[in-house]
């Protein structure tokens, strides 16, 4: 085994022991699993056997998990022909025996053999996927907890959007992204492919779009072409989003002459602030509404017969059936300011620029059918004439205004998918996808086909974009997959602290790439303190930061995204274990429960002392200290309850929620939970400012 392997065993082994010795480790969780007693133990080198026909998924996830398993056990898995002494058996058998009506489904038996049934290659790969996140490690050893599994999945669209427009992801990040995909038996990945930022893939029909649309970083045709192989021996389909007829910036560099407003254009942002100060929501408001942004010239023919050939082009590339129009945020100024489609609207009785916006969806939804796809389209795009084969993709938070029911979607025969609640660069937290109201209350039975994971990459870039994804994005993905009842907070994040470093120990980047980066500001390696401190940090939450970003002038922006809040995770891990030790004190203080509290706050005592000796370059002293201190004024208040202490803390505990630097300690209510006897509901506002 190699040192590295060993090293993440045993921090795996340790950081979650009790849970991982206890507990059914598994993310997305089964729809149903009976726990048995005991483990079956990897004692030395093991058969398998596959009974049914080989095909490439087949043999890639086999070849998977032989190589994941001697990683975390060292000892040799062998793939074999016959049925004899063998301790895993995957049989191909049809759904009728199978028991489950869901060609996705699998069972799965732990017992003296580990028995594998499932009706497709879909089946059997996620079968392998959770048998390796039942791969634990024991005291005796590495093992596998004796478990019978029957599960399937509640939607069949369990998807991710990736932005690879505002920053490019290179190819390397994007196939370790899939990998993490399909262990979380995610099925379907859409590629933002254009903005106004950029233009990222190759065309050979329209080479200026990707040359001059881009920065050169595009996915040559070739790339996508085995981008498209990998991902399908995953399971997973992909398609690409031409978001139009707004955020099309990138493609008027090659091709001025497709834009409503005919001047010269360069790929970068739709809004530019002048000067060198902030602006004021309300004039960021005004300047969105009333900005003649950049967008496609949607009354000329020639238009669609360059999207018609763009599409054909396309289409062969990749491999979901559907292409994504985009038609979200586009605000018609520039279709205004133009006579010659003012008057091409009059001529169509048309008398609003959605009007246009909706001649335009209906023209490129029909090409896109022509070319035998699908069309999708972001929620704007929906009105009541809407051609019912656009699946509709709904994503507006409730501060933009009132939001759409998927049930009128429905009811006008529209498909849909949602990314509302599940947008995973708007800094929240984990349980705030988790508990996404669109998907705890009861399944209707209306044409929602499950949802997207969605990660836009302003403030994403590859330096951060694992760790901005990963682990959140399983939760979402235990979203599609489980049943609507699995809403135990506490649970859910013991289980996503075991799988996320589970996916480490697979070869996924989350966790290295924050600790190297950190690693950087303090020119050697961060202390224990340091490391302490930062699990109970997160970065400012809601739209704040994305917010500050927008309305600040490109001359007072920080170069790049190197600052504390760019790197460290959303979820500050270190605060769950802590606000799960409050809450059992307040329901019960008896001196167990006391002591595991205390013994926390004593642990962050030296927090302060530790960061002001490491020599650290990221700004944290100022949490540091907040959380010493108030840490040793609340050991002695549970020593001697006082009033005027209460208070006292009280105050300090108010004072440190000023935010350093866009972060933010996570273990505030928690704090003060022990002086209030009450712990307060998880936060799910999206604050904007
Ligand atoms: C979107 O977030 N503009 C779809």
């Amino acid at each position: 085994m190699k040192i590295r392997n060993l090293l993440i065993l045993i921090m795996v082994a340790f950081s979650n022991n009790v849970f991982a010795q206890n507990n059914i480790n598994l993310m997305p969780f089964p729809q149903n699993v009976t726990k048995n007693e005991g483990q079956l133990m990897v004692s030395g080198n093991w058969n398998m056997y596959y009974k049914g026909e080989y095909s490439p998924m087949i043999q890639e996830a086999m070849g998977r998990f032989v190589t994941r398993f001697k990683n975390a056990s060292s000892k040799k898995l062998q793939i074999i022909d016959k049925a004899e002494n063998i301790k895993i058996q995957i049989n191909k058998i049809t759904i009728n025996d199978l028991g489950i009506d869901n060609k996705e489904g699998y069972k799965l038996n732990i017992d003296s053999i580990i028995i594998i049934n499932a009706a497709t290659d879909e089946g059997i790969l996620y079968a392998l996927e959770s048998l390796n996140q039942l791969l634990s490690v024991y005291k005796e050893g590495v093992g596998f907890p004796k478990v019978s599994i029957q599960d399937y999945p509640t939607y069949a669209w369990r998807g991710m959007m990736v932005d690879v427009a505002r920053h490019f992801i290179p190819m390397d990040m994007m196939k370790r992204n899939v990998d993490a995909m399909a262990a979380v038996k995610l099925n379907t990945l859409h590629i933002h492919i254009s903005d106004d930022e950029g233009f990222r893939i190759e065309s050979k029909k329209y080479p200026q779009l990707h040359l001059k649309g881009s920065n050169g970083e595009f996915y040559t045709q070739a790339e996508i072409i085995d981008f498209i192989k990998y991902c399908k021996l995953r399971g997973i389909e992909v398609y690409a989003e031409f978001d139009l007829p707004g955020h099309s910036q990138s493609w008027f560099a090659g091709y001025p002459e497709l834009a409503a407003e005919k001047k010269s254009y360069t790929p970068g942002p739709r809004f530019k602030i002048d000067g060198d100060k902030p602006v004021n929501l309300m004039s960021l408001v005004q300047m969105i509404n009333t900005t003649p942004t950049p967008s496609l010239d949607v009354s000329a023919e020639a238009t669609y017969i360059f999207l018609d050939n763009l599409t054909k082009e396309m289409k062969p590339l990749f491999s979901k059936a559907y292409m994504h129009m985009g038609l979200d945020e586009n605000n018609g100024v520039s279709w205004m300011r133009n006579p010659k489609i003012v008057s091409f609207m009059q001529s169509k009785g048309m008398k609003t620029h959605q009007d246009l916006q909706n001649y335009f969806a209906e023209k490129f939804s029909n090409i896109i059918e022509k070319n035998g796809l699908k069309p999708i389209a972001w929620e704007e795009a929906f009105h009541k004439g809407l051609n019912k084969n656009i699946l509709v993709q709904v994503w507006k938070p409730g501060f933009m205004g009132p939001t759409i029911s998927i049930d009128t979607i429905s009811v006008n025969g529209n498909s849909s998918i949602i990314s509302r609640g599940f947008y995973l660069d708007v800094f929240m937290p984990a349980y705030y996808h988790y508990l996404n109201p669109d998907f705890i209350k009861e399944k209707s039975d209306n044409k929602l086909l499950g949802g997207e994971a969605a990660i836009w990459t302003e403030l994403v870039d590859e330096s951060n974009f694992e760790s901005r994804v990963w682990p959140r994005a399983s939760v979402i993905a235990e979203r599609f997959w489980s049943s609507n009842k699995l809403q135990d907070i506490e649970n859910m994040y013991e289980r996503l602290n075991v799988v996320s470093h589970k996916f480490a120990w697979d070869g996924l980047q989350h966790i290295t790439r924050v600790e190297n980066h950190i690693d950087q500001f303090t020119n050697t390696q961060i202390n224990n303190e340091g490391k302490k401190l930062l699990s109970l940090i997160t970065p400012v939450k809601g739209y704040k930061k994305i917010m500050g970003l927008m309305t600040k002038p490109e001359a007072i922006r920080p170069p790049s995204l190197n600052e504390l809040s760019d790197i460290i995770p959303i979820d500050a891990m270190g605060k769950w274990a802590f606000r799960k030790q409050v809450r059992l004190y307040l329901q019960n203080p008896t001196e167990e429960n006391r002591l595991a509290v205390q013994q926390t706050l004593e642990s962050w005592k030296q927090l302060s002392a530790g960061i002001s000796k490491s020599g650290c370059l990221l700004n944290i002293q100022q949490h540091a200290d907040n959380v010493s201190s108030i840490s040793i004024q609340l050991l002695t208040y549970l020593n001697a309850k006082d009033d005027i202490m209460k208070s006292n803390i009280m105050k300090q505990i108010s004072a440190a929620r000023t935010p350093v630097n866009e972060t933010e300690l996570a273990i505030l209510d928690e704090f003060e939970a022990i002086l209030t006897g009450k712990l307060k509901d998880l936060d799910m506002s999206l604050s904007i400012f």
